[in-house]
């Protein structure tokens, strides 16, 4: 099955998790707009809920679509968001911001009580680190902060847009695309860049993720966090 299809499989498979009254976080990516695509048929059939987009670009089609919008200064506590991500390790860490939203993904992921991840079987990784982690930083310390973590033992580039110029976020920063190849110890990278003046945020999403689904095929397969680790529940045996 094509990638496309896979996302958005698992993007209709987390339209479950969306009650109706929820104050709803709405991803960045291309499997987060199949997400607010879907949202936005459910809101045309009834569904009422409010959505706080990640980026301008969610916000623009969600508002196109009808979907009512608010923000996190009239509702920081959001019930569910539904996001996608660069890759999930076993233990639902993430590396996210591929699509240049993670400092706005992050704080929505948060503000929220149930973070669903939906992603196509390619993200799966048994060690993150094999998709560049994107790192957010002020552009005055773009140098530095490269120079850190180029000591830290990743490849680092600047990101830029079609133009050739440094991409720029929602909140007007640059991205540092920082190639590590295996990020073996994800928690202890999460604190050395945390640390970092100049950094605004990473892309490791680490203890957010409440459930991931992935698209297989024609699977879907629902990960969890739990006490006892992650573990798969395949939820296409059975009524699907
Ligand atoms: C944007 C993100 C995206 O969720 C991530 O890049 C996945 O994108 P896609 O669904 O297009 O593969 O983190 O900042």
């Amino acid at each position: 099955m094509a990638n496309d299809q896979e996302k958005e499989a698992a993007a209709r498979a987390s339209l479950r998790f969306v009650k109706d009254g929820q104050i709803v976080g709405l991803g960045t990516g291309s499997t987060a707009a199949y997400f607010i695509q879907l949202l936005g048929d459910a809101v045309k059939t009834g569904l009422r809920i409010r959505g706080i987009p990640t980026s301008v670009r969610s916000g623009e089609q969600a508002a196109s679509l009808g979907i009512p919008l608010t923000t996190l200064d009239e509702c920081p506590e959001i019930d569910v968001t539904v996001d996608g991500a660069d890759e999930v390790d076993p233990e639902l860490r993430l590396i996210k911001g591929g699509g240049g939203a993670l400092l706005r993904e992050k704080i929505v992921a948060s503000a929220t009580k149930q973070l669903v991840i939906v992603a196509d079987a390619s993200k799966r990784v048994p060690v993150l680190g094999r998709f560049p982690l994107p790192v957010e930083v002020i552009k005055f310390a773009q140098a530095v902060v490269a120079k850190k973590i180029k000591a830290l033992g990743a490849k680092v580039s600047l990101r830029r847009g079609p133009d050739g110029k440094p991409y720029l976020t929602d909140e007007n920063n640059y991205i540092l695309d920082c190639r590590f190849e295996r990020i073996p110890d994800a928690d202890g990278l999460a604190r050395q860049l945390s640390d970092m003046p100049g950094v605004v945020e990473h892309g490791l999403f680490i203890g957010m993720a409440s459930v991931v689904l992935i698209a297989n095929g024609s699977e879907i397969v629902e990960l969890r966090r739990g006490n006892e680790g992650s573990h798969d529940k395949n939820l296409t045996r059975g009524a699907r």
